[in-house]
């Protein structure tokens, strides 16, 4: 069996991997601080697959402790999903972010180095893409930043570009997700924010089952199609699928080199678009507010996913309906989280 290192696999996306990953047959070895996400998420996974799962509880910033990890297991992959990822906190503490997802990236790659593991799988982000000049994006676009958070993930694939450079055989397949939302069909693990949600999907499940009043939806004025932000939903099933595919792919080819790939739908999703798509199939009442647009924020953001089906032979089964159905029953399910 081959084993794998999921940094950062208690988390949201982290956690929905493990299950797919592991019922292909690979054997994740799961690295996680718990800055952001739960143990319990970790059981919840175990009881889905019905087995025991390897979890060391450690920060990609103790390089020891990493070291220590790769000496006791022989690794074909590491997918590295360990990050921080608040935006607006980026802003306010830049070094908190740039230590944690640029050197904690770096001491990981240092250490694969030494044991010689040549097979990376990073969690980039459509925000690298910054403003695009035109939709849908395509991996070719400029890149381009606006917060210490996006920086951050940019300056990683840069670095991932000079490490498979300078090191042929070293590969690194950098996955640019677009918005992930909804969750495993068990309702058992889901996206649970420590704080007052930043992103929509979270907020709007938040003021179905009662804990926030109402959301505010930021611009009303946006040239889009009812005015409000279009963005890429994916189901977070579907995006952790596609780390599956693109294991399988470095499995079956040995020089990949750095390999950008976009995990989106195709499709755009307006804000008011996904809420009286979630009040549809939910039945909940969601009280919205028109308010300001939130700084930083772009008008439209959709993927071209072709490279994904070609490469990969990956393509998004879910739609906009089932990401809410399955997102309610995680929040109705458990309207604290894991808590
Ligand atoms: P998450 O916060 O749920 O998961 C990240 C995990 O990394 C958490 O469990 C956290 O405890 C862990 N972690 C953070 N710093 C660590 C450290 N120093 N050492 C060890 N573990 C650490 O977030 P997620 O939504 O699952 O995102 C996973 C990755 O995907 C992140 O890198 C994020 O930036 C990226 N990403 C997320 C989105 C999104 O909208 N959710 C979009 C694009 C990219
Ligand atoms: N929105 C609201 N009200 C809210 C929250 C969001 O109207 O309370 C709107 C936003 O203005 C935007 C859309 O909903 O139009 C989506 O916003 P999110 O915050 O859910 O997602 P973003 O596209 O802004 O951000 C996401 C990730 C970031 C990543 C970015 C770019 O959260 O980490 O995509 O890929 F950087």
């Amino acid at each position: 069996m081959m084993k794998i290192l999921v940094t950062g696999g208690a988390g949201y996306i982290g956690s929905h991997t493990l299950i797919e990953i592991i019922n292909a047959g690979f054997e994740p070895v799961v690295y996680d601080n718990l800055s952001n996400s739960s143990p319990v998420a970790i059981e919840r996974v175990e009881q889905i697959v019905g087995q025991n799962i390897n979890f060391i509880k450690g920060d990609i910033l103790d390089k020891e402790l990493l070291r220590k990890v790769f000496a006791e297991h022989t690794f074909f992959a590491v997918i590295h999903f360990a990050g921080l990822k608040a935006v607006g906190e980026s802003v306010s503490k830049p070094l908190k972010y740039y230590q944690n997802n640029v050197i904690g990236t770096i001491n990981v790659l240092e250490v694969m180095k030494e044991f010689g593991v040549k097979n990376f799988i990073f969690s980039s982000s459509a925000t690298v893409y910054g403003n695009p000049r035109s939709l849908p994006i395509y991996e070719s676009f400029e890149r381009s930043c606006t917060n210490p958070y996006g920086q951050s993930k940019l300056m990683i694939e840069y670095v991932l570009e000079d490490v498979c450079r300078a090191q042929v055989d070293f590969n690194a397949i950098s996955l640019r997700y677009f918005n992930p939302i909804g969750a495993d069909e068990s309702g058992t693990i889901g996206e649970d924010p420590s704080d007052i949600p930043n992103n929509l999907m979270p907020y709007i499940s938040q003021v179905a089952v009662g804990r926030l009043e109402k959301l505010s939806v930021f611009g009303d004025d946006y040239d889009t199609i009812d005015g409000t932000g279009v963005r890429d939903y994916i189901h977070v099933v579907d995006l952790a699928k596609g780390h599956l595919k693109a294991l399988e792919y470095l499995a079956n080819h040995k020089q990949t080199g750095f390999l950008p790939i976009n995990l989106g739908t195709g499709h755009g999703t307006s804000v008011l678009q996904l809420v009286n798509a979630f009040i549809k199939t939910t039945g909940q009442k969601v009280p919205y507010v028109i308010a300001p647009r939130r700084v930083g924020d772009i008008a439209s953001c959709y993927a071209n996913a072709d490279k994904a089906k070609t490469l990969l032979g990956w393509v998004a089964q879910y739609d906009i309906e089932r990401m809410c159905i399955d997102t309610w029953r995680w929040q109705s399910n458990n309207p604290n989280g894991y808590n």
